[in-house]
């Protein structure tokens, strides 16, 4: 027998079109409806754009998140003996901080289970890059999770189907109807699948600048603000940091060429914007756990965070010392003229290593493990005509063509201008607990 809705999706469509805040009952209602293919992909559309252009209220996002978490399971790590904490960035070109991150923060002394996703456009996923060691494992099951978490400390994984489906219904509807950039979407999107994961704490790392979601840093500290907000109301200790994502982080951008950063990076090496950025999210994530003493700068560099990489990655069936995939053919672009590299735009970087394809452009399309791209001048270095400024990777030669195109204008050398100092964002731009 068919059950009795309490609403019909256009009285809620028509509340949120007219200007009205939707009541509890009602974004309850919505929520769970669509969950179950009760509301049509067209109806949620129109309401996901209502919302863009006329937003809600405080009290509205909190409840669609919490409607989102009560759509699938929440997860338990109450059998761990140590305070789980964990970090989320917004996402960004050569984000790898993940990846030296957690094993890190486990070695310091917390638990960090991080359920992670794939990349979309021209941000690259966490399980994408992990996906290129050999043998390495996205998909665990709930035991297997807290079995790594128990033996190693830090699981990055896929977040299983159970986790906030709402979410991943609304989301993909979202990608094709233009609604992803409006922050209460986005919150609650992020905060529902953080808190259903069960953390204690969480850091997120808000990015701004042309490379990422929110290019102005005003929006994105309103969008870290929401987030503390709705993590602090679910009982999870969050803060945000609104870091640069003008240009891109690190060398390089791509699956494998990212990890084999991060190894430099748990070597006690690699380029210093990745360390101070894992280094400064560590004394955070470690700080909100209650962990007190511990020196994550250090354990950098004396193995202890390699170790616990080695293990994390083992123990999901990768293969620490395998040679990591290259791909078949590269390209090298030099530098037209000489002078100080003033400017690299991150969001050009990004759009052409997805089109070398290190990206996807269709979710489930499989992406390449060596394709990307390697920089050898960051703004602020100077640089001569006819040196190297960027390599491409890709499988797929006729690629090339197409990145180069979208390399076009995405630096510019010049003088330094008299203040000394190039014109980019700093890495750390605002610090947001409330
Ligand atoms: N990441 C998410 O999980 N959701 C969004 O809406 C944006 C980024």
């Amino acid at each position: 027998m068919s059950q009795v809705e309490a609403f019909s999706a256009a009285e809620v469509i028509a509340a949120k079109r007219d200007h009205h805040a939707l009541s509890d009952p009602q974004i309850d209602w919505i929520i769970d409806a669509y969950t179950r293919g009760a509301v049509a992909d067209e109806q949620m559309s129109a309401l996901l754009m209502a919302i863009l252009l006329n937003g809600m209220d405080l009290r509205e996002i909190s409840r669609w998140t919490d409607a989102m978490i009560n759509s699938g399971e929440r997860m338990n790590w109450s059998a761990l003996s140590r305070p789980t904490v964990d970090k989320h960035s917004t996402g960004g070109v050569g984000d790898k901080i993940t990846l030296p991150l957690a094993p890190l923060v486990a070695a310091c002394g917390a638990a960090v289970p991080q359920l992670s996703g794939r990349g979309l456009g021209h941000t690259g996923g966490t399980l994408d890059k992990l996906e290129s060691i050999p043998g390495w494992r996205a998909s665990l099951t709930n035991a297997e999770m807290l079995k790594v978490l128990q033996d190693c400390g830090a699981v990055i994984c896929a977040a299983g189907a159970g986790l906030a489906p709402a979410d991943k219904k609304l989301y993909a509807l979202r990608d094709v109807t233009a609604t992803v950039e409006a922050i209460p979407l986005i919150a609650s999107s992020i905060m529902s699948k953080k808190i259903a994961e069960g953390t204690d704490a969480l850091v997120l790392d808000v990015k701004t600048g042309g490379g990422a979601f929110m290019s102005d840093p005003k929006k994105a500290a309103e969008l870290a603000h929401v987030m503390v907000g709705l993590g602090k109301r679910a009982g999870v200790k969050t803060l945000a940091i609104v870091t640069a994502m003008d240009v891109p982080l690190g060398l390089t951008a791509g699956n494998a060429l990212e990890v084999r950063e991060s190894i430099e990076v748990l070597a006690g090496g690699g380029p210093a914007d990745i360390v101070e950025l894992t280094v400064i999210l560590a004394q955070e994530m470690l700080e909100l756990a209650g962990i007190k003493g511990a020196d994550p700068a250090a354990a950098l560099k004396n193995g202890k965070a390699m170790d616990v990489w080695r293990q994390m990655i083992s123990a999901q069936g990768g293969d620490p010392d395998a040679k990591l995939p290259v791909a078949k053919e590269k390209l090298t672009i030099t530098a037209e003229n000489s002078g100080t590299l003033l400017s690299m735009d991150a969001m050009k970087v990004g759009l052409a290593a997805w089109r070398l394809g290190a990206g996807r452009s269709r979710q489930g399309e499989a992406v390449q493990a060596g394709a990307g791209i390697e920089i050898h001048a960051k703004p602020g270095e100077p640089i001569t005509a006819g040196a190297p400024l960027f390599t491409l990777h890709t499988d797929t030669p006729a690629a090339f063509a197409r990145a180069q195109e979208s390399l076009t204008n995405s630096v510019k050398i010049g003088d330094l201008p008299l203040s000394g100092k190039v014109d980019r964002l700093p890495l750390i731009i605002e610090r947001i607990t409330d």
